[in-house]
């Protein structure tokens, strides 16, 4: 039986302040339920000192493909784990949109977080062109064929994907749960395709305007296995009632 997972991706929102407050909020209304939460890389060795002991774990939300060197202004894999992260997101279609990366560099950002023992969260989804076009699996398989050529599909044991609709990226625009739950599914099954085993067992959290409202429905699904939170996750109120939600 798979567990779920509800993740809050902060995007660069916060400050010391705000983040004590929320982090305060969410330490003891979680407790007992596992959850992330990917802060802003400065805000790391804070996340570390509040949630040490919890049962809410911490990670980033970008990391270099490279180990170290001469990369002015990348944060390496080995930093994260030095600041007790465990999970990172790779590839949200903020960087691959705005920041360029591709699929091979997603893919390379994948596997450097691994061989340093994070679990990355794969962010893949469609754009509305995409799917208004009708390749919303052709996107999908794309992005997820990229890390599964460069890593084996059997990385995937060590790993969480998210699927993202870019459209409902937070534009307040959810996706039903019967589009995401056939999305989640095709996930699923591409990947059992190849591996059954490690398709049971993989977590496929569904990101895009998650709010508490809407999360029961779409964590009721039977591939959908948690969420990927992005502006909700700002709220205390909202991030506990998300993450209690998956939990039930
Ligand atoms: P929103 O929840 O604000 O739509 O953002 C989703 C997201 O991008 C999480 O990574």
């Amino acid at each position: 039986m798979r567990k779920k997972l509800v993740a809050g991706n902060w995007k660069m929102h916060g400050n010391l302040a705000e983040n004590a407050a929320l982090l305060s909020a969410l330490k003891p209304a979680l407790a007992g339920i596992e959850a992330v939460v990917c802060v802003p890389f400065p805000y790391l060795a804070q996340a570390q000192a509040a949630l040490a002991g919890s049962s809410i774990a911490w990670g980033a939300q970008n990391v270099s493909e490279q180990a170290k060197g001469a990369f002015t202004g990348e944060v390496s894999a080995a930093m994260l784990l030095d600041f007790g992260c465990r999970y990172v997101i790779v590839g949200h279609s903020e960087r691959r949109s705005l920041y360029g990366e591709t699929d091979e560099l997603v893919a390379s950002k994948y596997m450097a977080a691994q061989a340093a023992g994070l679990t990355p969260i794969l962010c893949v989804g469609e754009s509305l062109a995409e799917r208004e076009s009708g390749v919303t699996e052709a996107v999908v398989a794309r992005q997820l064929d990229a890390v599964i050529k460069a890593a084996g599909v059997a990385s995937l044991a060590r790993a969480v994907v998210a699927y993202e609709p870019v459209w409902a990226i937070g534009t307040g625009k959810t996706a039903t749960p019967e589009q995401a739950q056939a999305v989640h599914a095709f996930i699923r099954g591409k990947i059992a395709a190849l591996d059954a085993g490690v398709a049971d067992g993989l977590v496929i959290q569904y990101g895009g305007s998650v709010k508490a409202a809407n999360a029961a429905e779409l964590m009721a699904q039977p591939d959908i296995d948690g969420g990927l939170i992005g502006g909700a996750s700002l709220v205390a109120d909202e991030f506990i009632a998300i993450c209690q939600a998956a939990a039930k």
